[in-house]
């Protein structure tokens, strides 16, 4: 089998007496969605602020497309192609959908860290290429027709669309994905997994995400976090049959 594109090795991070990863292995393998789910408060961002190079491990280490980023920055590991959606306050809201996505390759290239973007981003307003390749991330995403709307008129779908134009724009390796359905309603949910069912086997992805509905209709293969610990890795159907997981996360869900 293909080497992984990202691979946990005993990763462990606590804050004072909480141990919020506990020896963490993990590996996501080129082209899959691995979902990473687990109740409130399991660890998950925690995990993958560690991945993104935002949060420091404790112990273990993280290779990343063939290399130990272990003791990378963010920018750096965003540079080797780690991508991570965008919070809604990275979108400008009086810029279009295009200008945003525009301004995130830019960042991109010049490196958000030296403010790259902002002194680059007169010339590059005009830069066909740029804008190209703007366009075709905002198609990739069901935007195209909305290119020239202000990112601050758009619905709330819609924002969460273009923030993950704005994260393919970098042309990313492995994309990390923290609730990307968060606040959105049923329709722009279903909307949004649909989005990531189109993109899915034309990049690898990490995806943390409670809606057992998007999950399973996603992952090739989920992780349940537990405790800071993994508790199980596996296909969907082995994972759902779980008692451990059912128990202690899937119950209610599997109930209704
Ligand atoms: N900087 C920090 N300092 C102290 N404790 C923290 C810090 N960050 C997270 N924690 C704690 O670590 C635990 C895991 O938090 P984390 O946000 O990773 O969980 P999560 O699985 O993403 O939860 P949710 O599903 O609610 O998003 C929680 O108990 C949280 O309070
Ligand atoms: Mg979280």
């Amino acid at each position: 089998m293909a080497d992984p594109i990202l691979r946990l090795e005993h990763l462990a991070k606590s804050y004072g007496a909480l141990n919020v990863t506990q020896d963490v292995c993990l590996d996501v393998r080129p082209g899959e969605v691995h979902a990473l789910i687990g109740p409130n408060g399991a660890g998950k961002t925690t995990l993958v602020g560690e991945i993104a190079g935002a949060v420091r491990p404790d112990a273990g280490r993280i290779v990343f497309a063939g290399r130990d980023v272990t003791h990378l920055g963010v920018a750096a590991r965003a540079r080797l192609g780690l991508g991570r959606v965008f919070q809604v306050s990275q979108v400008i809201g009086g810029f279009s959908a295009r200008e945003n996505v525009m301004l995130a390759a830019l960042a991109h290239q010049g490196g958000p860290a030296r403010g790259g973007a902002w002194r680059m981003w007169r010339p590059a307003r005009a830069d066909a290429a740029l804008a190209g390749a703007a366009e075709a991330a905002l198609a990739r995403v069901g935007l195209g027709a909305r290119a020239d709307v202000p990112a601050g008129a758009l619905a709330h779908g819609e924002r969460r669309a273009l923030e993950l134009a704005m994260a393919l724009v970098q042309a990313p390796k492995l994309l990390l994905l923290d609730e990307p359905m968060a606040g959105t309603g049923r329709a722009e949910g279903a909307r949004l997994t649909d989005l990531l069912l189109g993109l899915k086997g034309t990049l690898p992805m990490l995806l943390v995400e409670h809606d057992t509905r998007t999950v399973f209709a996603l992952a090739d293969r989920i992780t349940v976090l537990i405790g800071g610990a993994v508790a199980i890795t596996g296909a969907p159907e082995a994972v759902r049959a779980n008692a451990e997981v059912r128990r202690a996360y899937l119950g209610e869900e599997e109930a209704v």
